[in-house]
């Protein structure tokens, strides 16, 4: 029996659709649960065999909640086959779209004690519509600095499929 459970940090949904991908695309595995970290209950941890973390970036840096999770159930998770990954848009980047070289999973490793079995950079979502003023703004300038695409009315995915889709096959 593999139970597997993919839980997500995300603000705006991005990685819950990579989530929801990646179950779509994970073999011999019997039962898939994918939940959002804030209303998961940790009792439930017991249940599954083996457990993906997938969380977003967003000012850079992950949710507080995740690093609370990990830290209380480091053991747990580690009793089982595990994977992390990050999604961000600096890892639209070819030089950053790696554990090793993208920033924030630079951060993450630095951050907490846990030291997942597979990791894994995937590049997110710019959606400008979807934004408050503010929010907007900030994120037009960084893409302005970084050669993003900065047309406030643009909805951009940067996410490559065949990446995440290999990322289900190895786990
Ligand atoms: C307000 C805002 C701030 C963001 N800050 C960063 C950032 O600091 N670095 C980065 O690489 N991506 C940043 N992003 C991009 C997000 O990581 C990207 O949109 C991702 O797809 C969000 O995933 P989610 O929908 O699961 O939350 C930001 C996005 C927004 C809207």
């Amino acid at each position: 029996m593999n139970r597997c459970l993919i839980l997500y940090s995300t603000t705006d949904g991005h990685t819950k659709k990579i989530c929801d991908y990646i179950a779509n695309n994970l073999d011999e595995v019997n039962k898939i649960s994918v939940v959002n970290i804030t209303s998961f209950n940790q009792k439930d941890l017991d249940n599954y065999d083996s457990i993906i973390i997938g969380a977003s970036i967003r000012y850079g840096r992950h949710q507080n909640l995740l690093y609370k999770f990990i830290n209380k159930n480091r053991e747990k998770l580690d009793a089982k086959k595990n994977a992390f990954f990050t999604v961000n848009v600096v890892a639209r980047k070819m030089e950053k779209n790696l554990p090793q070289t993208n920033p924030y999973m630079i951060k993450f490793l630095k951050l907490t004690k846990w030291k997942p079995q597979h990791l894994d950079v995937f590049a997110g979502r710019i959606n400008y519509p979807k934004y408050g003023f503010i929010d907007k703004y900030v994120i037009r300038f960084i893409m302005w600095l970084t050669k993003g695409p900065t047309d406030t009315r643009g909805d951009f995915e940067f996410t490559d499929w065949d990446k995440v889709k290999s990322f289900a096959k190895i786990f």
